[in-house]
């Protein structure tokens, strides 16, 4: 190959490269629930008996987050383009999240002409006191996390509430390098005690920009780690879809609010 050959060559692999990193790196679209949506009376869908006195009104129906899941796993599928992909589920409130959004993937990977290697893993991400501004988060179980290593890595989390944990637990998994670090969120809360690690906020925000309570790693973990959200939810405690109140509601198929009656019946100590 002569070298104006191996130049041209050299110069369509880079822009094949950039086409691919700026196609990924666009914002997706995600359903954001206003604050005034009332949600669905829960005689409209079956509950289970035990949950009936205990919830106040239903905000997502099991297929609507079935619908939402499929698509974002259709769009973390084309952004990837194939290469292999290691999806660490976020226990326990991710567990439902994840087998459904794997479960697609695997479906896309039996139907399409090209097929996307899949790892999984799980692990549970326990944040610790640290004295440093940076903070961390302690991961427990899993594989050693040597084996993210230069690899595409896809974090799958129920909610990201203040974002703390989001922030810590991708500041410790990018000391292992991966290729590259994607997060996927079914739920995103809007409140104001966000971080400021929220979807659509991308490299080119202005770091002046974030809030006061921004890790000082935002602007740096929002560049490096693109988030697909499914959905943008109004400030409630909700549960469902496996997300609990002390371990109970994981057996909800529904997202719901919570009732005084449920926080009461439920509280810690009434069950300890
Ligand atoms: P963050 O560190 O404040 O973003 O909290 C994230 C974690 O808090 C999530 O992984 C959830 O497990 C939990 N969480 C936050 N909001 C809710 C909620 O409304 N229902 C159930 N769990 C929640």
């Amino acid at each position: 190959m002569s070298a104006q050959d191996a130049a041209k060559r050299e110069t369509a692999a880079t822009s094949e490269v950039d086409a691919k990193r700026s196609r990924a790196d666009q914002p997706k679209p995600f359903v954001s629930i206003p604050d005034n949506f009332d949600g669905y009376a829960l005689d409209s869908f079956c509950i289970p008996k035990h949950y009936e006195d205990s919830l106040e009104r239903i905000l997502l129906p099991h297929g609507i987050i079935m619908d939402r899941v499929a698509k974002m796993a259709r769009d973390i599928v084309s952004d990837l383009e194939y290469e292999p992909l290691t999806c660490l589920c976020i226990l326990k409130g991710g567990h439902q999240f994840f087998a459904d959004l794997v479960d697609r993937i695997k479906m896309l990977n039996e139907s399409g002409p090209l097929s996307l290697p899949l790892r999984i893993d799980f692990i549970r991400a326990k944040s610790y006191e640290d004295d440093h501004s940076t903070g961390k988060v302690q991961i427990i179980g899993g594989d050693n996390m040597e084996s993210i290593r230069g690899r595409n890595v896809l974090i799958v989390e129920d909610m990201i509430d203040t974002g703390n944990t989001m922030v810590k637990l991708l500041a410790t998994l990018r000391e292992y390098e991966p290729k590259t670090l994607r997060v996927a969120s079914l739920f995103v809360k809007r409140t104001p005690l966000s971080n400021g690690y929220k979807p659509h906020c991308t490299s080119d925000r202005p770091s002046n920009t974030y809030p006061t309570r921004a890790s000082p790693l935002l602007p740096l973990l929002m560049s490096t780690a693109f988030l697909d959200t499914g959905f943008e939810v109004p400030n409630h405690f909700v549960v469902g879809y496996a997300l609990d109140y002390n371990e109970y509601f994981r057996d909800l198929p529904h997202v719901a609010i919570l009732n005084d009656t449920g926080k009461e019946k439920y509280k810690m100590s009434s069950h300890d």
